[in-house]
């Protein structure tokens, strides 16, 4: 697939097929994707749980921040930020460019899926702790965000509209 239609046409998908599972050397290609995007200083923080378990998942769902279909995708992947990588740059840098790090490897890991024929949603993580208890996650490792993964059943209508691009570009200042 041609990279820029992947990244034109991926949409975020909340309608799963339950029925075609995921299986786990797709996901591997997919946290391989994870793998090759950048980090700050290449310190690489980045480590993803896959989680199956149905029940799993009902209990992810209600504690992330909006995301019904987390229960309902055959797989949800819980990105998370190994802060120990960042070493005694922690505290400043590390916080700094942690969701910058995560994010990257998220959209990597998003247009692998879709380039895999894969839907995904990405969902903000707003009880964190609770994650981290039900994932047995250690305190030093940030559950920073889950993303639903498995096959569409449904694939939206129409692509949310986007800014012109003419809004966007500012040539030389703003
Ligand atoms: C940081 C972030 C958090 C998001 N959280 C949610 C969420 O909690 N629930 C949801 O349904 N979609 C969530 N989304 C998906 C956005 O709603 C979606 O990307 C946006 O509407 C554009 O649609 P598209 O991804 O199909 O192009 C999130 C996206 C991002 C980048």
């Amino acid at each position: 697939m041609e990279l820029f239609e992947a990244i034109k046409n991926r949409r975020s998908i909340r309608d799963y097929n339950k029925t075609k599972p995921v299986s786990k050397e797709t996901i591997e290609k997919i946290v391989e994707a994870a793998r090759w995007a950048p980090t700050a200083g290449n310190q690489q923080p980045i480590e993803v749980v896959v989680v199956f378990d149905q029940e799993t998942r009902e209990k992810l769902a209600s504690l992330s921040g909006y995301a019904p279909y987390v229960k309902d995708s055959p797989v949800a992947l819980v990105v998370c930020v190994n802060q120990k990588k960042y070493g005694k740059r922690y505290d400043k840098a590390g916080e700094f460019f942690k969701p910058m790090d995560a994010s990257a490897a998220i959209q990597n890991m998003m247009l692998a899926s879709y380039g895999l024929g894969l839907g995904t949603c990405w969902d903000s993580v707003l009880n964190k702790n609770a994650i981290r208890e039900l994932l047995n996650i250690p305190e030093f490792v940030d559950p920073f965000s889950i993303i639903a993964l498995g096959y569409p059943s449904k694939m939206p209508e129409n692509p949310p509209k986007r800014r012109l691009l003419e809004e966007m570009i500012h040539w030389d200042t703003y």
